[in-house]
């Protein structure tokens, strides 16, 4: 009998086939299965002699061909899909063996197979993991969850396989349950915040700035020279150089303006107002895609409503320095807001989330990863219990000194007529949560007026009630 394999792969689409390859080039024997066997074999004809990598036609001859216990990592797309690999594996497996999905599930989901896995006897890992194509092959960051016995006993693969810095992987145990597929999910949240604000800041550059995708290609770059430096801005000014080869035009001319979703960003933004996390700015980065895709409501929309057309008539070398700024404020509110939910999430769930652990395995492999997130682990590191990013010292300075710019850049937008969702929400965000005292004293007198339903006061404890229409008396409420 041929030697057994680590663990075993089901699902060869790209980042399956990409994560296989890169588990065997590690070192490690990986047994592959696919529901249909051709795209299998030819899987194995193509990569097998990178490592050890053997196919199987069944579930069953895939199973019977890993060291006990099994480790299996699912690779099928977030769904019903995995109900049923999960299905279909747990029957063969034994007490102990470990079930690892690599999908972006919900992470209710995952609490929920997690359990029906342990009844079982199955002990089951929710993964996300980040870093597109590219990532699962070279390296990608990795955000498990679930028993953490189980963990130790994947840990070896897993943080081989991960991107890592200064020889720390992208790799960590996040915490029981749906922990890391929440922490995948917010992941993508502020890595909708992060491309919106982006696109924000182009719209700016192009059409109040005046300045050619080209010339915004190398506005990027540079931007990517300071401490905006990321995956999300190199790929931005690739991107913005990039010429259709059909017609000569920037590619991103001729690409249509509606922006399509899978369903994380929706998922951080729904959770949030389940949890009464306030991440507006990943909300707002939602809706902006939602708005985009009414594509025909917007052109017979451009010929009838009015307001300012978008003209270039200030200085773009001022707008340019401007939105770096404003770029680098909105986005440390936005990385404050994610790192709040987490935090609200863990309370809520119980998970003890480590939020420096969390940036700790951020900081390479994965769509949003940047140099600030070094900036946010040290933050985390040296105050664990910091209720804000935005109140750690680095972060208040940053936003402290942006401040000129960032405003500028927004009421910019404003007379101009663009539309800066996203960054309108960062900005509300933080002048919200700086003020000591918001017009909510109001709305709690509106909601007294006509509901009763009641209101505390600054000077006194308990709860009141005015009887607004009537003699409008004040009583007291419990
Ligand atoms: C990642 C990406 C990855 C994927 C998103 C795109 O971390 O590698 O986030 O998960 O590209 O699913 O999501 P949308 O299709 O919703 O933009």
């Amino acid at each position: 009998m041929s030697e057994q394999s680590d663990i075993g792969l089901i699902g060869l689409g790209v980042m399956g086939q990409n994560l296989a390859r890169n588990i065997a080039r590690n070192g490690f024997g990986v047994a592959v299965y696919n529901r249909t066997t051709s795209k299998m074999t030819a899987f194995v004809d193509e990569f097998g002699s990178e490592g050890a990598i053997t196919g199987h036609e069944t579930v069953g001859e895939l199973v019977a061909a890993l060291k006990r216990p099994r480790r299996i990592i699912s690779m099928v797309s977030a769904g019903a899909g995995t109900d049923a690999v999960l299905d279909e594996v747990s029957e063969h497996l034994e007490d102990g063996d470990i079930f690892l999905d690599g999908g972006n599930a919900h992470f209710a989901d995952t609490q929920r197979r997690g359990e029906r896995a342990a009844e079982r006897g199955v002990r089951y890992l929710g993964v996300g993991i980040s870093g597109g194509e590219e990532g699962a092959l070279h390296g990608p960051s990795i955000m498990p969850g679930g028993p953490r016995e189980a963990y130790d006993q994947v840990s070896e693969i897993l943080e081989t396989v991960a991107a890592e810095v200064d020889g720390v992987p992208c790799c960590a145990w996040l915490g029981p349950d749906g922990a890391g597929h929440y922490v995948k999910m917010v992941h993508n949240g502020i890595e909708y915040a992060d491309m919106q604000l982006i696109a924000e800041s182009y719209d700016l550059l192009r059409h109040v700035g005046g300045l050619e995708p080209e010339r915004i290609a190398d506005v990027f770059a540079e931007y990517n020279r300071g401490e905006l430096e990321s995956f999300l801005v190199e790929i931005t000014a690739e991107v913005l150089r990039a010429k259709d080869d059909a017609t000569g035009e920037p590619l991103v001319d001729v690409i249509v303006d509606e922006a399509s979703q899978k369903g994380t960003g929706r998922w951080t933004a729904q959770d949030a107002l389940e949890l009464g996390a306030a991440s507006t700015t990943i909300t707002a980065a939602v809706f902006a895609r939602v708005v985009s895709s009414f594509k025909q409501q917007r052109e017979a929309a451009a010929q009838r409503l009015a307001g300012p057309q978008p003209s270039s008539d200030g200085d773009p070398d001022q707008l340019v320095e401007d939105v770096q700024e404003a770029l680098y404020a909105a986005k440390v509110v936005a990385y404050a807001q994610g790192f709040s939910q987490l935090a609200e999430a863990s309370e809520e769930h119980g998970w003890e989330l480590d939020p420096g652990t969390v940036a700790t395995i951020w900081r390479d492999g994965c769509i949003i990863r940047a140099r600030f997130l070094d900036r946010i682990k040290e933050a985390f590191d040296s105050e664990p219990d910091l209720s804000s990013l935005l109140l750690a010292d680095r972060f208040r300075e940053a936003t402290a000194d942006a401040q000129e710019r960032w405003r500028r850049v927004i009421s910019t937008a404003v007379s101009a007529g663009v539309a800066i969702p996203a960054y309108s929400a960062a900005l509300a965000y933080y002048d919200g949560y700086r003020r000591a005292r918001l017009p909510a004293n109001l709305v709690q007198a509106q909601r007294d007026y006509f509901g009763a339903h009641t209101y505390r006061r600054l000077d006194r404890q308990g709860s009141f009630h005015t009887r607004w229409a009537q003699d409008r008396q004040e009583v007291p409420a419990d």
